[in-house]
């Protein structure tokens, strides 16, 4: 019986509305990814994970869920992301706290609160996993989204710039996706960019009137994400705007001219994009995106990945002053593009060996025995849920195994198998214990543990 104390703790749990119509579909945006897409999927996870190990970035994970003011801070109050999209709200102890739309800022944050900055620089970090926004959705724009990132921390070269694109270009083209280009543009550091700023307002100022009414709003607070606008209108008034790429600073400009010279050098295709300004505040010198080649409307929807220096983040958020540089690639927009360009992935593997049983005894000891052949590396079908050998016959051949190992009363008795050969249908009972290597021979594995290719 429990006491006072114990029952006035009990909480009341949450109501639930039974009577509420149950929606069988994820909320708008969100989708499952099923087994069919699986492969694509696959060969993502394959070559990201292979690209982070040979450029030297170790994994990190961080929580899905951070304090809101953390991106408030990290990614700028005036940036869509922040004002529009996030998934935020109060947990019960009254913490105000957002699903994370990004994993940049999250990775500042760990870099700082961990000391990562003792470890010789760069430090090298990549990381994978879905983000939300709270986007209008549509193909390639989903408010669940999967990212693979790279982050440096600790370098100002700009050949490490080149390396994060060079490494974000090569995963793209080993996914099968050739036709590719880095869109690159230098939007300064904040002392250079505080007179272009001026600039640009007042350009933007003396064409208030053609300019569409999100923009004008962007024109008191964020005017630099005017250059990044689609709507109609306010591209032709962009057309003319004064470039970033005009009125860098010395150091600004030097680091933008040595980073296309390595772009240059390692031969990979890119476009001077001067309105290019990327959607988060954090962004100092380089930015860039990948982009598939389509046409002109269709590919500034679908950019693949982004990236850039964000040389004040570390600082702004009360660590040291870290120059810092990284991308992320959008694994959802990766694998529709291998989809639209038919790209082959691996095959799945598929089981050599199907196992029949028949009756109570045989049952049980197949259990076993589908667990010594995993074990030994064959891979092994069964359909231990079907009572009759005729059945389990058919989903063997269905399957197109090579070999059928069957398993009545009288060989779980006995310690043998009886094992079939698809292709010739020849019959032979073996010892239980042979049974192994006696498998592994007949489908040529020799002393490898070799699987379907
Ligand atoms: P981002 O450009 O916001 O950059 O996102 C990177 C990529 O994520 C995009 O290029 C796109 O492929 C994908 N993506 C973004 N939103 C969506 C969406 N709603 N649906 C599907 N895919 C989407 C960042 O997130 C920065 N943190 C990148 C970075 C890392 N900068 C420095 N380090």
């Amino acid at each position: 019986m429990p006491n006072k104390k114990t029952l006035k703790k009990t909480k009341k749990p949450v109501s639930v509305e039974p009577k509420e119509e149950l929606v069988l579909q994820p909320p708008r945006g969100m989708r499952d990814i099923l087994p069919g897409d699986q492969p694509y999927w696959q060969q993502v996870r394959k070559i990201t994970e292979k690209a982070a190990a040979d450029f030297g970035y170790r994994r990190i994970d961080i929580p899905l869920v951070e304090f809101t003011n953390l991106f408030a801070r990290g990614i700028g109050t005036g940036t869509d992301i922040v004002e529009k999209e996030m998934y935020s709200f109060n947990t019960k102890g009254g913490e105000k706290v957002s699903l994370r739309p990004e994993f940049t800022a999250g990775i500042a944050r760990a870099y700082i609160q961990h000391g990562l900055h003792v470890a010789s620089k760069p430090v090298k970090l990549y990381y994978t996993g879905p983000c939300y926004r709270y986007e209008r959705p549509q193909e390639g724009r989903y408010r669940e989204l999967f990212q693979f990132g790279c982050e440096a921390l600790g370098e100002n070269d700009p050949i490490i710039d080149v390396q994060i694109i060079q490494m974000g270009w090569r995963i793209i083209h080993q996914l099968g996706i050739r036709n590719v280009t880095v869109n690159v543009n230098s939007i300064g550091c904040p002392a250079c960019r505080k007179s272009y700023r001026n600039l640009l307002v007042s350009y933007f100022e003396s064409k208030k009137q053609k300019l569409c009414i999100d923009c004008r709003r962007r024109l008191e607070k964020n005017p630099l994400r005017i250059l990044d606008c689609k709507e109609d209108k306010c591209v032709q008034v962009k057309m003319n705007a004064p470039q970033s790429i005009d009125h860098l600073c010395d150091e600004c400009r030097v680091h933008f001219k040595e980073l296309l010279e390595y772009l240059e050098e390692l031969e990979i295709p890119f476009e001077l994009d001067p309105t290019l300004v990327r959607g988060l505040d954090y962004y100092t010198r380089t930015v860039f995106e990948f982009f598939p080649h389509a046409g002109a409307e269709e590919k500034k929807k679908s950019a693949l990945g982004g990236g850039g220096r964000y040389d004040g983040l570390v600082r702004s958020m009360g660590g040291e002053d870290t120059p810092a540089v990284g991308f992320s690639l959008g694994l959802d927009r990766l694998v529709l593009e291998m989809k639209k360009l038919g790209v082959r992935t691996y095959k799945e593997q598929k089981p050599r060996v199907f196992l029949a049983q028949l009756g109570i005894f045989a049952k049980k000891k197949s259990l076993r025995m589908f667990e010594a052949l995993e074990r030994s590396g064959i891979m092994v079908a069964e359909s231990f849920g079907r009572g009759s050998l005729k059945s389990q016959l058919k989903v063997a051949d269905r399957l197109r195994v090579e070999l059928t190992l069957i398993l009545g009363q009288k060989e779980a008795i006995d310690g043998t198998v009886i094992i079939k050969d698809m292709a010739s249908g020849n019959q032979e009972i073996i010892n239980g214990d042979k049974l192994i290597d006696e498998v592994k021979k007949r489908l040529k594995m020799g002393g490898m543990v070799v699987r379907n290719q």
